[in-house]
């Protein structure tokens, strides 16, 4: 049975686009640039989705015809944190939507054989603490690399944080439901589980390697 996880801090995106596109993405003959341009398509299906709660105030503006009272997002900045590598490919996802977010950038890559993550670059905007953080990755597959990127970002003083991957195992999103009591999870499928090389089944393969072309 899938390990279970705390479902109201998971929000699946299960959309018929996204569901469509996740679907060509995880088929092995997709190629390098396919799966690039889907994984970015995705980002942006999930940011639309991730942002929905940003409040909004009002705004008087003048339409051709008349004048009116329409709504702006009510002055919260945002960053996209990507964990490199595989993080990367959903970036401009995100900016498609949010040209004026910042980029701030976690280095994180998972050992081969005891799948620990470990940490090799951090660089984020100064003002961390008073942006929503949006953190992309694709996998989160044991959600070690997930919670270690969290407890960094928490340390550096960031409070609203969404995590947002295209595939997620159930013991992993436990893990970092466990390890960070306040981050909300967006995934496009909660997959069935890992296999004994902690790869997520049925997954998409090793993402870091799809979108660039490394493998
Ligand atoms: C992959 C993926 C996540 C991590 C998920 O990165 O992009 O960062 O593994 O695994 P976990 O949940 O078990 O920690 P990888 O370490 O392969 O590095 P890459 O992005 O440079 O390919
Ligand atoms: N990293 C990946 O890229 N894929 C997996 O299935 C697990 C970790």
């Amino acid at each position: 049975m899938a390990k279970e996880f705390d479902r109201a801090r998971v929000t699946v995106v299960d959309h018929p686009l996204v569901k469509h596109k996740l679907s060509i993405l995880r088929d092995e003959r997709t190629g390098t640039k396919q799966f690039r341009d889907l994984v970015r398509e995705l980002a942006r299906l999930e940011c639309y989705e991730a942002t929905r709660d940003l409040p909004v105030e009002p705004v008087r503006i003048t339409t051709p015809l008349c004048e009116m009272d329409a709504e702006r997002i009510a002055g919260r900045k945002l960053a996209v944190i990507p964990i490199l590598r595989a993080g990367l490919g959903m970036v401009d996802g995100v900016l498609d939507l949010i040209p004026a977010a910042r980029v701030g950038h976690l280095g994180m890559y998972r050992d081969e054989v005891t799948h620990e993550p470990h940490e090799y670059y951090a660089k984020l905007p100064e003002d961390i603490g008073r942006r929503v953080c949006l953190v992309v990755d694709p996998m989160l597959a044991t959600g070690g690399s997930a919670a270690a990127a969290l407890q960094y970002l928490r340390g550096q003083g960031a409070r609203d944080i969404r995590f947002l991957c295209i595939v997620a195992a159930p013991e992993g999103l436990d893990v970092v439901l466990r390890a960070d009591p306040d981050v909300r999870i967006f995934a496009c499928s909660v997959d069935e589980r890992l296999n004994d090389d902690a790869y997520i089944v049925p997954g998409l393969g090793d993402a870091g390697d799809r979108i660039f072309g490394t493998r």
